[in-house]
């Protein structure tokens, strides 16, 4: 049987085809018997069209489409007519017609299925992605990735008309310390050694600019070893970008054409460039991160010198202490008191902070508090004089500490109140520039300084003179509703500042030398000044599609856990396999144990 060929998709099938003989090939979406006329939406990736077998068209073809189910796999050939008045679905591109079939090709059948394809409500996710080539058939899979390949193309366009190169970088590298921990590969031909999968391009960008590629772009998938939280993946992609001979605004103007196009193309917003620059101390101060969803108000404002002045022995160790009180003040709710308790039973459970005070005040203007009986009778006069605007209708929300933590603390319970009080607005997009970051940040639990961005990041200047804690570097990140879209830095590019970096981040010379030879190597040769930004694909399509998922956005994504249901990997390797690698599992399968045990027990 020769295929019937699709002359045209099915969502393609409107008014101008009146009359016609079309050829179509798709999946049987829905199939109804009207008594002896059998109706089937057939659906392909452009949409549905409704299929009419009826007896008196051709009584053969009507008679095998009987034996159609759900996701029968069919070639079909008929006329395009104009569907009766009642029968009209205008919410289709192909609701005014319907096609006559003179021809049917069964191309392969489908057994039951887990999920139905047409199943709007929900799907449990385990499933979805044990059986990921059926939910790829759905119809917000589809768009979703369409629309992925539709920015990716968009960017690839933008940056070869300014004339960037896209270059492909290895995947295969080196493990090196400093970033994400890396995913190890082993090396057959060479035993006991092993490479580490990219985190990202960015060692080899930078040697590209000392390759003298100037203007270099890639669409570069990273892999990193680390917690997945909601917007994660163990393996991601980038929009990854270097330039050479550039500052700051240089690179950040490139990218902001690029994001007006999209913001265009994709949202219909006409984004007002320059996009607006916030310093990291700025957010931080008002809104408790280095990521702040703009699009709603709540910022922190500090109460220190008036809660300093309270007869509350915790609230003075703390302030005396070097702590400061960070305050949010939800306006117009009418909060009862089990409501402001269960606010502050969910700070100190799920936010791991000591404890949240409360205020709010009854009609006669007296205070409503836990710590009411500490509190002098003009506390909201008070009050008023460093949070301008507080009126006794009013909520007052307070956590009391050491400025980063209690304010880390207030920045989540702003995003907690903006999403269940619903004050964000779905519709809006808050895109930003946050700049001026700290270089180093200290790690309380590996007891070091780190770099904060990376450790090839250019120090601000007047950093030799500076503590760690006050050193600023040439980082730059863009955000938008709350998430890191991307980050970049202008990077060093003198060897000395390289060495001294390295050298602050507690890293001897001679591991400095072991791990990054070659770049300290080529920062003598002639290394150009140089910077990018790498932004994430993955993110950068969940905001435009309006998801909160990313799995949603990735054609086979891993769970939480880093595991591809469909194929069940990672999984245990053979012996053989081990062996040529020269390595040996000391792990113990304790399923496996059990099971060798439960069947030893049966045998007796
Ligand atoms: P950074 O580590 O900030 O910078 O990563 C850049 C952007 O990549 C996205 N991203 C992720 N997306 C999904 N899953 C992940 N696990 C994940 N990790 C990061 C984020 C982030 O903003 N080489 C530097 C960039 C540079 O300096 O040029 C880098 O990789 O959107």
């Amino acid at each position: 049987m020769q295929l019937l060929k699709r002359t045209v998709f099915c969502g393609q099938v409107t008014n101008e085809l009146l009359s016609t003989t079309v050829t179509l090939n798709g999946w049987v979406h829905r199939r109804r018997d009207h008594g002896g006329v059998i109706f089937v939406d057939l659906r392909d990736r452009s949409g549905l069209v409704q299929l009419v077998f009826d007896p008196s068209v051709n009584g053969t073809t009507a008679e095998a489409a009987h034996a159609l189910r759900s996701e029968f796999v069919v070639a079909v050939q008929g006329t395009v007519v104009a569907r009766s008045k009642e029968a009209i679905n205008d919410k289709l591109s192909t609701g005014h017609i319907e096609v006559h079939i003179t021809t049917l090709q069964i191309l392969n059948k489908a057994a039951a299925l887990p999920f139905q394809i047409d199943d709007e409500g929900a799907i449990s996710e385990e499933l979805r992605l044990k059986y990921r080539y059926l939910d790829l058939r759905r119809q917000n899979m589809h768009d979703n990735l369409k629309m992925r390949h539709e920015v990716i193309f968009a960017m690839r366009n933008y940056f070869h008309e300014q004339g960037f190169y896209e270059i492909e970088t290895p995947i295969l590298s080196k493990s090196t310390p400093g970033g994400a921990r890396n995913f190890l590969v082993p090396s057959r031909s060479q035993p006991g050694s092993f490479y580490g999968l990219v985190e990202s391009p960015q060692i080899y960008k930078q040697l590209l600019m000392v390759g003298g590629m100037e203007r270099y772009f890639q669409i570069a998938r990273c892999f990193r070893d680390e917690a997945l939280r909601a917007s994660r993946q163990p393996e991601f992609t980038q929009l990854d970008i270097e330039m050479a001979f550039i500052d700051e605004e240089t690179i950040q103007t490139v990218c902001e054409g690029l994001y007006k196009i999209l913001w265009k193309k994709f949202l219909n917003i006409e984004l007002a460039l320059p996009l607006k620059r916030y310093s990291f101390d700025d957010v931080f101060n008002r809104f408790g991160s280095d990521k702040p969803d703009m699009r709603f108000g709540l910022e922190i404002q500090d109460a220190t010198a008036i809660f300093e002045k309270l007869e509350l022995s915790f609230v003075k160790a703390a302030i005396n202490a070097g702590g400061k009180a960070g305050c949010i003040v939800v306006k117009d709710q009418s909060f009862s008191r089990t409501d402001m308790d269960r606010w502050s039973d969910r700070v100190t459970k799920e936010l791991g902070a000591k404890g949240l005070l409360w205020f709010k005040w009854r009609e006669d203007g007296t205070i409503d508090s836990p710590v009411t009986k500490f509190l002098p009778a003009d506390f909201l006069a008070q009050l008023q004089t460093v949070i301008p605007g507080l009126t006794k209708e009013d909520a007052l929300f307070v956590v009391i500490g050491d400025y980063e933590d209690a304010w880390t603390v207030l920045g989540q319970l702003r995003l907690a109140f903006g999403r269940e009080l619903r004050l964000i607005d779905n519709n809006s997009f808050e895109l930003f520039w946050v700049t001026d970051f700290p270089m180093f940040e200290y790690d309380k639990e590996s007891k070091k300084w780190v770099a904060r961005h990376h450790q090839f990041t250019s120090p601000q200047a007047g950093w030799e003179n500076q503590e760690l804690k006050d050193v600023k570097a040439r980082a730059y990140d863009l955000v938008c509703n709350g998430e890191e879209l991307g980050g970049g830095s202008i990077r060093i590019h003198s060897a000395e500042v390289q060495s001294k970096i390295f050298d602050l981040l507690g890293m001897t010379r001679e591991k400095a030398e072991e791990k990054f030879k070659f770049l300290l190597d080529a920062q003598t040769v002639g290394y150009p000044p140089e910077g990018g930004v790498a932004f994430g694909i993955d993110r950068l399509i969940m905001i435009l599609t309006g998801t909160d998922a990313i799995r949603d956005v990735i054609a086979f994504p891993k769970t939480q856990n880093g595991s591809c249901l469909m194929m069940s990997s990672p999984s245990t390797v053979e012996d053989a396999q081990l062996r040529e690698l020269q390595i040996k599992s000391t792990y113990i399968d304790p399923k496996a144990v059990a099971q060798k045990k439960a069947e030893t027990t049966n045998a007796l």
